[in-house]
């Protein structure tokens, strides 16, 4: 669809479906930077396309996405986050104005929830995990996880998964809201397909007012929230158990925080 992309396959068909697949395997699907910008990058050409009218995001059969990449995390100060491109990128993602579609599958963590939970609609194979383990890195969700999953899962269910980081089953995900619909994980895009093709023959503008309408009905609280979490997200990168936390998933060992 765009040429040179790295990081994402994508193919539009002649239903008004784009389909993006995030594509680093041996990285887990981890959201480096470069994937965030082609990811951004497409949704821009396909906002402004009036052959695309529905999009379909998907990542591997085992894993979604791993979330942010740590490896280029290791390094960044609290004014590096501060000053990254990559909230521009999140920023034009979040704005996209199509119905998107999130076909989940294996392993969906940190950034790749926090992505998921951009999509208008998540449907997720039997085999799904959801997560945000930030935590165990010394920081915190950075691209609204704190505030679309309390929205969508309420605050006790968030607050075990931001607070403990441990995973929740995509059955559970379905009971808590956060999924519309759990299938064998073989049929997850084929479903995501089949709703994009509906939605897709639906009145564009209709479908887009829609979706903005529906959104209405949280992004203004979202806002105040998004940013706060963006704040403290930055400060937690000054600490030495944000150190800790990502050297000692680098060096596949337990990490020991302090509180320093
Ligand atoms: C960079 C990653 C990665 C990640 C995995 N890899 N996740 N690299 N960033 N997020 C790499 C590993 O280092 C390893 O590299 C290879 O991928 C395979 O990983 P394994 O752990 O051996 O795979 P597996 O046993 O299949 O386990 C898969 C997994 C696990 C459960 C997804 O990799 C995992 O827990 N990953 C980290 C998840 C996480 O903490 N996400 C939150 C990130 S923070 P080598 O070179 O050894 O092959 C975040 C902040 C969001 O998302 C902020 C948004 C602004």
């Amino acid at each position: 669809y765009l040429d040179g992309l790295e990081d994402i396959l994508t193919s539009l068909d002649d239903s008004f479906v784009l389909s993006i697949q995030i594509n680093r395997p041996k990285a887990r699907n981890a959201l480096r930077t470069n994937l965030l910008k082609e990811l951004a990058d497409t949704l821009d050409k396909a906002t402004h396309d009036d052959m695309v009218r529905a999009v379909v995001l998907t990542g591997g059969a085992k894993v979604f996405a791993a979330g942010a990449d740590i490896t280029e995390m290791a390094d960044k100060t609290p004014v590096d986050v501060m000053n990254d491109p990559r909230s521009g990128y999140w920023m034009a993602i979040r704005n996209f104005p199509k119905p998107m579609i999130g076909a989940v599958n294996g392993f969906c963590l940190g950034g790749g929830n926090e992505l998921a939970m951009h999509c208008d609609v998540l449907l997720a194979g039997t085999n799904a995990q959801f997560g945000q383990p930030e935590i165990n890195l010394g920081i915190i969700p950075g691209a609204g996880g704190t505030q679309r999953l309390t929205q969508m899962i309420g605050k006790s269910k968030a607050m075990r998964m931001v607070l403990s980081g441990q995973f929740m089953s995509a059955h559970e995900a379905e009971k808590a809201g956060l999924v519309a619909e759990v299938c064998e994980p073989e049929l997850t895009i084929d479903k995501a397909m089949a709703l994009a093709k509906t939605i897709a023959t639906k009145p564009p503008v209709a479908a887009r007012l829609a979706k903005e309408s529906v959104l209405k009905a949280s992004d203004a609280m979202l806002a105040q929230g998004i940013a706060f979490e963006r704040r403290s997200f930055a400060t937690l990168f000054a600490t030495q158990d944000k150190a800790e936390g990502v050297s000692a998933f680098m060096e596949k060992r337990k990490p020991t925080f302090k509180g320093q």
